[in-house]
């Protein structure tokens, strides 16, 4: 499964990069807006943060169809490999994924809330299409439910397009997408800590380090086999 980083925080990112096995970063307005600064430096230093390996969501601002597709090839531009126009769910926004794809351009669908949403934005040609996790389980649906039937539904008609599950608010959600075969996840970088994160793990550690200390005084393995 890929772990992509929800966020435009660039010291977040650089961390998450520098630690975690992460895949690349998605964002989206709400996100990019947070950060209050210019967007252009913005969306560069993130590039140069992940390197061109790593995958790099931007979605659009505009909703009509040209507007999308130009928005589209200048991002490209700037960014270069592994870049991904993030287009929400609309007419405009389905044939903007066919225009795009056919540029070759890479196209994540998002603010996708049901089965037959994912399926016809891969059939437009779509990479990925993201679902919104939290957002359907506030409304009390069932986000991963919505997942497995999407996973289910590329399985039984051989689309190639992957599952970018997003708005998680909780590792649960995270794992049961991994469950039913949720094929990447996007997270924000404080709830990925938590990922990591068992207090068990910390007191396992502790004890390691005690009883070490305990026989070997501050000596590491280093100065023991020099
Ligand atoms: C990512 O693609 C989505 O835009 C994002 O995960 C939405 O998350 P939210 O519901 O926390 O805003």
């Amino acid at each position: 499964m890929q772990y992509i980083i929800d966020s435009a925080h660039l010291s977040k990112i650089k961390k998450c990069v520098e630690f975690y096995p992460i895949d690349g970063v998605t964002t989206n307005p709400t996100i990019i807006s947070k950060e209050k600064t210019d967007f252009l430096k913005l969306i560069t230093d993130i590039k140069d943060v992940i390197g061109p390996d790593k995958m790099f969501h931007i979605q659009t601002t505009s909703s009509e169809c040209n507007m999308i597709v130009e928005e589209a090839k200048r991002l490209r531009e700037i960014i270069g490999e592994n870049f991904y126009i993030k287009i929400p769910i609309s007419a405009d926004g389905l044939k903007a994924t066919d225009i795009c794809k056919k540029e070759g351009i890479n196209v994540t669908m998002t603010a996708i809330f049901t089965q037959q949403q994912a399926l016809i934005g891969a059939k437009a040609g779509a990479d990925y299409v993201a679902p919104y996790i939290n957002r359907l389980d506030s409304i009390v649906s069932d986000g991963v439910h919505v997942v497995e039937e999407i996973v289910n539904l590329f399985k039984i008609h051989d689309i190639k397009s992957k599952v970018l599950a997003a708005s998680f608010k909780n590792i649960e959600q995270i794992h049961k997408t991994a469950l039913v075969g949720g094929h990447a996840v996007t997270i924000n970088p404080d709830l990925f800590e938590n990922l990591v994160y068992h207090p068990l793990t910390l007191y396992a550690i502790d004890d390691f380090e005690k009883d070490w200390e305990g026989v070997y005084g501050n000596k590491k393995i280093l100065d023991l086999i020099k």
